[in-house]
């Protein structure tokens, strides 16, 4: 438990794909600011398992959930177990993601399959399943992808058309949800240093080159907009689609 009051003492969140990169990042922070967090991961159990150690060791409580998102069962399954454990669900983040890259004609469409599984598939699995708990107050909070708005290269059209379907669906619940006093919002990253978007890896100059900072972001940053998002200050944002992204739209 932490000493001082956060913003998010109290609250219970569910981060989905909360082992690595922009997820653990968001778990880090929203314990940091006094939240409860579940976090799931698919395949690196050792990684979620450090992500919640070093929650607690900062003071905070966490635990890790094995939740395939492409298993409608585990998606469902993560969301009780969060409850069962913690007695509350306030806060879903649904950041489990990513995708294949290929131009259309040459993706498999098991591939194609797998990205709109994971990217849009297991978010309105989550989202129905967390509905059930949820109460006055809650926050849903999608991590789509700048790609919805700018696709400046060939070869992210499925990943593109992914996200951009949860940027319609935050639009669509932000009216389905708002009478039950609940937000709903989709964050946009541009470039994030990750395992699946390494700041030194092969396409790095590539992207720079489509934005106005220098630099990748780092996955703290992102935690910060999705703390400020879950908090009390972000109770009058709703429905948006806001992009965090160096740049890469401007
Ligand atoms: N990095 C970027 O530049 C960037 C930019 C825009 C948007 N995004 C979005 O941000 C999110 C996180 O990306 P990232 O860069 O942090 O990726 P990452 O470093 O590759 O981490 C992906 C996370 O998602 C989990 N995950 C992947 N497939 C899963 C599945 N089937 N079931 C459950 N968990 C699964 C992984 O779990 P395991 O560790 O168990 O595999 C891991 O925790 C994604 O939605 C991505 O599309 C990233």
């Amino acid at each position: 438990m932490n000493e001082t009051v956060g913003p998010l003492d109290g609250k219970v969140a569910l981060v989905t794909g909360g082992s690595r990169g922009i997820g653990a990042g968001i778990a880090k922070r929203l314990a940091a600011d006094g939240a409860t967090v579940a976090l799931t991961y698919a395949s690196s159990k050792d990684q979620a398992e450090q992500v919640a150690a070093d929650i607690a060791a900062a003071g905070g409580t966490a635990f890790a959930i094995h939740a395939d998102s492409t298993v409608e069962a585990d998606v469902i399954g993560s969301v009780t177990e969060t409850v069962s454990q913690f007695g509350r669900l306030d806060i879903l983040v649904n950041n489990a993601g990513g995708g294949s890259f290929a131009r259309i004609d040459e993706m498999p469409m098991a591939d194609i399959d797998r990205t709109l599984a994971v990217n849009v598939r297991a978010v309105i699995v989550a989202i129905r399943e967390s509905l059930k708990h949820m109460g006055e107050g809650s926050r849903i909070i999608n991590i789509g992808s700048i790609n919805a708005e700018r696709v400046p290269f060939p070869g992210i059209s499925i990943y593109a058309a992914s996200k951009g379907a949860i940027a319609g669906l935050t639009k669509g619940l932000a009216r389905e949800l708002a009478p039950k006093g609940i937000t709903i919002n989709n964050v946009q990253p541009g470039p994030v240093n990750t395992d699946s978007n390494s700041a030194d890896g092969p396409a790095a100059p590539l992207m720079l080159s489509a934005m106005a900072l220098d630099r990748f972001g780092d996955a703290s940053e992102i935690g910060a907009f999705v703390s400020f998002l879950a908090g009390p200050d972000g109770g009058f944002v709703t429905g948006a689609s806001l992009n965090i992204d160096g740049g890469y739209t401007s």
